[in-house]
């Protein structure tokens, strides 16, 4: 999961500048996607992902890693897109429901990325997706993300790269 982990904290880190919906509004009168989603996030964050997967694949190549799931170009690729188009998605729904960006949105902030990277992947590499993504896998994956990212907002707002905690 680590392609789709890391390109959220990198587009906090590297993110800024022009947003992806340049200032525009929606037809309700609110931002389509809000100054808290970027080109420079979107596309470093990917970037990440997919640098990160490839080390993992290099990583894999290199040393025995018995029982550990093997990933693709492509399967790397998909979970780094998923995960921020998912972060994109979530965001054009939260305006819609009046949050403004930063806010809090249970539930939502926390599985955009998981539901985008592995519905990409259902699109992109579905033998990837079911072949690798066991049952157990997936409860693992359920139960950790909530925990992984409210620690990593944790660790961001305390270095003070996010103005927010969560
Ligand atoms: N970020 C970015 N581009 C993206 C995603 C994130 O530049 N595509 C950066 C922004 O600086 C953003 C920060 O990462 O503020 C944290 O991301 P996130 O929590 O997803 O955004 P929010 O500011 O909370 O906005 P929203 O309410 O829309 O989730
Ligand atoms: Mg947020």
């Amino acid at each position: 999961m680590l392609p789709a982990y890391i390109p959220n904290p990198a587009a906090a880190l590297f993110g800024g500048g022009t947003p992806i919906d340049l200032g525009r509004n929606f037809s309700d009168g609110r931002r389509i996607f809000g100054d808290g989603k970027t080109y420079r996030g979107l596309i470093i964050g990917i970037l990440a992902g997919i640098i990160t997967g490839i080390i993992l694949i290099w990583l894999s190549s290199s040393f025995l890693q018995e029982g550990l799931p093997e990933h693709t170009f492509l399967s790397v690729t998909l979970l780094a897109t998923g995960a921020l188009l998912g972060d994109l998605v979530k965001s054009f729904f939260k305006r819609r429901y009046g949050k403004e960006r930063g806010t809090k949105w249970p539930i939502a902030d926390q599985y955009d990325l998981v539901a985008g990277a592995f519905l990409l992947l259902l699109i992109g590499d579905p033998a990837w997706l079911f072949g690798t993504v066991t049952l157990p896998i997936f409860l693992v994956i359920l139960f950790i993300t909530p925990i992984l990212h409210r620690a990593t907002n944790l660790v961001g707002y305390l270095l003070k790269v996010k103005e927010v905690p969560w």
